[in-house]
């Protein structure tokens, strides 16, 4: 069974009480619960993680980039918060590890502020969702799933 890693940026450990008109009222906890699900649903085992660092954030994505290499995980599903809007480390983490990556927003960043439309994740990812709010991230999942089978040849 493959592992999906879902890693989670800066700020998102306030889920929950954080901006609740634009991110909703459930935690972080809530989400990893609706991860484990959708992982099994999957047949995915979850790895859930969070950091405020940046740096933490890159050290993972390489592990990633070395399990995937390793045939032991199918993919990363990124919310990178406001480092999606500043990272070029993250970007050149994601290419330089060649981890499959789904992008993911809580909110429609397009929807939002000017300074929330340039993702410097997004060319290095192999897909993007923003707008299903915590819903996306079992969404995600499911996205992982159709990109491994994707993958496979006929
Ligand atoms: C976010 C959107 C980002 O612009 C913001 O900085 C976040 C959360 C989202 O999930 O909608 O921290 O990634």
């Amino acid at each position: 069974m493959k592992t999906a890693l879902v890693l989670n940026g800066p700020n998102l450990n306030l889920l929950g009480t954080r901006e609740p008109a634009v991110y909703g009222s459930q935690t972080l906890a809530d989400v990893e619960a609706l991860c484990v699900k959708a992982c099994a649903s999957h047949g995915f085992k979850l790895d859930f993680r969070q950091s405020n660092h940046e740096g933490v954030l890159i050290d993972a994505i390489h592990e990633a980039g070395r399990a995937q290499a390793a045939g032991t995980l199918a993919g990363v599903i990124l919310n990178a918060g406001a480092y999606t809007h500043t990272s070029v480390a993250l970007h050149d983490a994601i290419k330089g590890a060649g981890v499959t990556l789904i992008e993911l927003h809580i909110s429609n960043v397009h929807a939002r502020e000017a300074f929330r439309h340039h993702s410097y994740i997004s060319p290095a990812a192999k897909a993007v969702m923003a707008g299903f709010g915590v819903k996306g991230y079992g969404l995600a999942i499911a996205g992982l799933a159709a990109l491994a089978e994707l993958a496979q040849p006929a």
